[in-house]
């Protein structure tokens, strides 16, 4: 948590850019797991977080535009909850922690809210993402639960947007710490990696890292020999020689912070020769990108650099061929390169994704392609100094989607179809870091996690 004054500004800079109205910014309950008392670890929501810092469940803030007030409902914890969690400061402690100095019980909200609702002012709210917070939500405004996020305000999601894309310096430094832990995490992987070790212990081990630093993962572990599968959650097999390991795991710092990286690393320590050609295309495409993201470049022109690069390593390798950059403009690039190269991060991995990928990654002058393998692109707007966010290229071998393209003969000018029977069961490979964008370019953030061959074999020793 921050100094109370870093929530304050947040909520004065929130105040100025809506006209009118109240905004409601509900904090997380408590999950059930599979009885009420036993519940999945609490995480707090992240726009909650953003501007009344408090982790904890059961809290809802307001934010009173005309009356420039901010309030925290919530309720104190009676005798039998302090006999099972200890002594827990009072709601108005909590408030004054975070510069709130209006504090209510929560059966209160519905009478604020009421009120508002007949003086015909403007409720904000933003899209709720979870069950229990769609029912309050449906209560306190007596709108059906099934219409709740078309209620959603364009005006606050847009300036939560503006606050949360542009970092502080106290936001980086707290991305950093989580960046320290997932480098742990990685390197940790690279020396487990040996051949007979199961996936599902390297998994544990270093989720248990995140654990054990007091956070935890910032999404659930990717990490599986099927690396061509791009968000592999099954870790059941055996490492066996000569395939790779894609590991794409983060953690969160104590704020609720997170970092996000890939690595793909060779099972048993050495990259075959093919292995080591593609992994060195993916390099290339992940440093271009690095190189030449800066202020004012749309995010869609650094991804299609990347993919050019893609296009160019493989042609030379007689995987593609044709012209470059009618290739990339055609798409055929994504035959391997099926996703997007990075997303925003910051409290959340995919940072803000709850209030809609295109508010967050788009706007008026850049919207979503619609073209296969651009169209998962989850930024693609022009970059600002402060934005954070991940470079994540990949060349993967995706049987299904080879067959696919193979038998409907797409793009089949670009690319030599014959040679990919060379490269069946390769698996994918991915690389990822996380980027500040600065004045004049970007810098990686956290000590980078070892990437080169080199690099990746001398850390596996
Ligand atoms: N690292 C997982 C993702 O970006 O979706
Ligand atoms: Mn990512």
């Amino acid at each position: 948590m921050f100094e109370k004054q870093v929530y304050i500004d947040r909520r004065l800079k929130l105040r100025k850019k809506i006209k009118s109205g109240i905004a409601i910014l509900m904090g997380n309950t408590e999950s059930p797991m599979n009885y009420p008392s036993n519940t999945y670890h609490f995480r707090q929501d992240s726009n909650f977080l953003y501007f009344f810092g408090l982790d904890i469940p059961n809290l809802i803030g307001i934010i009173d535009i005309e009356d420039g007030k901010d309030c925290l409902y919530g309720d104190d914890f009676d005798i039998d909850d302090i006999i099972w969690m200890g002594p827990q400061p009072k709601l108005k402690e909590l408030g004054e922690k975070v510069g709130v100095l209006s504090t209510h019980p929560l059966k209160e909200l519905n009478t604020t809210i009421s009120r508002a609702i007949r003086h015909g002012r403007k409720i904000h709210i933003i899209p709720p993402y979870r069950a229990e917070n769609i029912l309050t939500l449906e209560r306190l405004l007596g709108i059906n639960q099934s219409f709740i996020k078309t209620y959603s305000s364009l005006e606050l999601i847009k300036a939560i947007v503006g606050l949360r894309s542009i970092k502080e310096a106290c936001e980086i430094d707290e991305i950093e710490k989580a960046c320290a832990i997932g480098y742990k995490m990685h390197t940790t992987a690279m020396k487990m990696a040996k051949v007979g070790a199961s996936e599902r212990e390297i998994a544990g081990f270093i989720e248990g890292i995140a654990v054990a630093h007091g956070t935890m993962p910032s999404f659930p572990i990717i990490l599986s020999q099927n690396g061509e599968t791009l968000h592999n959650h099954d870790h059941s097999q055996i490492l066996q020689q000569g395939r790779m390991l894609l590991v794409d795991c983060g953690a969160e710092s104590v704020s609720h912070y997170a970092s996000d990286n890939t690595r793909t690393i060779p099972v048993g320590g050495k990259f075959s020769q093919q292995q080591k050609d593609i992994y060195n295309i993916v390099l290339a495409a992940t440093n271009k990108a690095i190189e030449i993201a800066k202020p004012g470049i749309p995010y869609l022109d650094v991804h299609k650099a990347s993919a050019k690069v893609i296009v160019e390593g493989l042609s030379a390798l007689g995987l593609m061929k044709g012209n470059v950059d009618d290739a990339v403009a055609n798409g055929a690039h994504a035959l391997f390169f099926p996703h997007g190269l990075g997303h925003m991060m910051g409290l959340d991995v995919h940072d803000m994704e709850d209030l809609g990928e295109n508010n967050v990654g788009y706007d008026d002058e850049i919207t979503r392609s619609d073209q296969f393998g651009t169209a998962y692109l989850r930024c693609g707007r022009r970059i600002q100094t402060g934005f954070v966010l991940t470079v994540e290229p990949g060349i993967y071998f995706i049987p299904a989607l080879i067959e696919k393209w193979k038998s409907e003969k797409i793009n089949e000018s670009f690319i030599n179809y014959a040679k990919l029977a060379d490269y069946a069961n390769f698996g994918g490979i991915r690389l990822e870091d996380d980027i500040l964008i600065t004045d004049k370019g970007c810098r990686i953030l956290g000590q980078r996690i070892p990437i080169t061959v080199d690099e990746v074999e001398s850390t596996m020793l």
